[in-house]
């Protein structure tokens, strides 16, 4: 088998030589392009001339992005750096290069790495990169971050984490998508779990603002941001994550829904992947959308919005579907859920009925709103959270906590339940006097 690969070695002091030696015959690869640079390599790339790429850590403006586009048009990669470079080599894995070689190994060595590169992008897609971004050869063309020229790489390599990643999900209609999040979030805390939660609500997040941080807290888009300059590290996102509690940190979303370019998937996906060993449990506040397409079709070179909604429910081990307990609520949910099972078949949500109330479904309301997902969405396990105004105002209006402000609250005792039940802890058995008020 003879490989086609484009190098984009360029300015590196080993170039010539690399370039010479692959040339030199029996390797297994040939050199299609030499590229003189990244914009170069991601065209030839999206041309699709080759199956792998050969890189140096000195290419300028090398991000995830960059990486999560050649990952897109089918392009493997190897990383190369200059012997005795350790901070090269480093930052290679941190943007998530997986065959990284000294730049001189013998061409057999290059070749065997390039062969299994190209072997490992063969396989069956995994969770995350089953999700479809939009059109690679649009997205090639996508390279305006003039940002991704700095970097350093100072960092220590993050050990692996084996922390869980739960998404909160819902349709549109503020079902209380935020309120679950951060309520669950907060009992998980309660109970002794290290737990992070984060806003990755890419309409504009308010996770900082009903837990009282600043507007300029960095967050969520300062983690993202440092991801895809291959610069984040479990010591660079906790800087980033202050604490709002014990035991419970917090990554504040974007305030303006305008920019939901900050959270870009891959980088997302390095977050998510980092917050598993930061904390025991992360908590994500999801946007709504799931349409892949909701751009003018003229205008395809643009990234996707609902990109980070999607990369994060791919990755999550927990997906929870918060929908409203009333009859538009419930339709909303059940449509939300047919999408969600459209774009990622193999997600099984955690139903929750948030705002469960007798005055718009009747006596029982329970029972008749567990019908209907049976019915409609074929639902059979739900969780109830009851309608209970009063608390959930208090502690927005004083950026507080449900577990200290109210914690003999309806639905504090609620999320609490939640919170065992996801944790397979047995559910205190109370009285269900969450209903009274409705
Ligand atoms: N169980 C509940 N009982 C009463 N009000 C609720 C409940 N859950 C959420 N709310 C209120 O509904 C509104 C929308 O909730 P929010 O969590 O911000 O929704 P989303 O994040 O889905 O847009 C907020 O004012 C919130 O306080
Ligand atoms: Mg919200």
């Amino acid at each position: 088998m003879n490989v086609r690969v484009l190098a984009a070695v360029s300015g590196a002091r080993w170039e010539a030589s690399l370039v010479a030696a692959l040339e030199g015959g029996a390797s297994g690869i040939t050199v299609v392009r030499r590229c003189v640079d990244l914009a170069d390599l991601l065209a030839a790339a999206a041309a699709g001339t080759a199956r792998a790429a050969l890189l140096s850590a000195e290419l300028r403006r090398l991000d995830r992005d960059a990486l999560s586009r050649l990952a897109v048009a089918r392009v493997a990669v190897v990383g190369l750096f200059t012997p005795g470079d350790e901070v090269a080599q480093t930052r290679l894995r941190q943007l998530g290069v997986a065959h990284v070689l000294r730049a001189d190994a013998a061409p057999g060595e290059i070749a065997a790495a390039v062969a299994q590169a190209v072997a490992a992008g063969l396989e069956p897609a995994g969770a995350a990169s089953a999700v479809d971004y939009g059109d690679p050869a649009a997205a090639l063309l996508d390279l305006d971050d003039p940002s991704s020229d700095t970097w350093t790489a100072d960092a220590p390599t993050a050990g692996d984490g084996t922390g869980r990643l739960i998404a909160v999900w819902g349709p549109t209609g503020a079902p209380g998508r935020t309120t679950v999040a951060v309520g669950l979030a907060g009992e998980l805390a309660a109970s002794g779990v290290p737990t992070l939660l984060a806003d990755a609500d890419v309409y504009g997040g308010v996770v900082g603002q009903v837990l009282g941080f600043l507007d300029e807290a960095p967050g969520l888009a300062a983690a993202a941001r440092l991801a895809n300059l291959g610069q984040l590290d479990l010591a660079a996102l906790a800087r980033v994550a202050p604490t709002a509690a014990p035991r419970l940190r917090v990554l504040t979303g974007i305030s303006r829904a305008d920019r939901w370019t900050e959270l870009r998937p891959a980088a997302l996906e390095a977050v998510w992947s980092l917050a598993r060993g930061l904390a025991q449990v992360t908590v994500v506040d999801c946007g709504f959308c799931l349409e892949q397409d909701e751009e003018l079709s003229f205008d395809t070179a643009a990234p996707r919005r609902n990109g980070a909604t999607l990369a994060t429910l791919a990755a999550a081990d927990t997906v929870l579907a918060v929908g409203a307990a009333d009859p538009v609520g419930v339709q909303r949910l059940v449509r939300g859920l047919g999408e969600l099972g459209d774009v990622l078949p193999a997600t099984a949500p955690q139903v929750v009925l948030n705002k469960v109330r007798r005055s718009v479904v009747g006596a029982d309301p329970e029972a008749q709103l567990a019908g209907a997902l049976e019915r409609y969405a074929g639902v059979r396990d739900v969780v109830f959270l009851p309608y209970d105004r009063e608390p959930l105002d208090a502690a927005v209006q004083q950026a507080r906590l449900l577990t200290e402000l109210a914690p003999d609250a309806p639905v504090r005792l609620a999320l609490a339940g939640l919170a065992a039940t996801l944790q397979g802890r047995p559910v205190p058995r109370r009285r269900p006097r969450l209903l009274r008020r409705g």
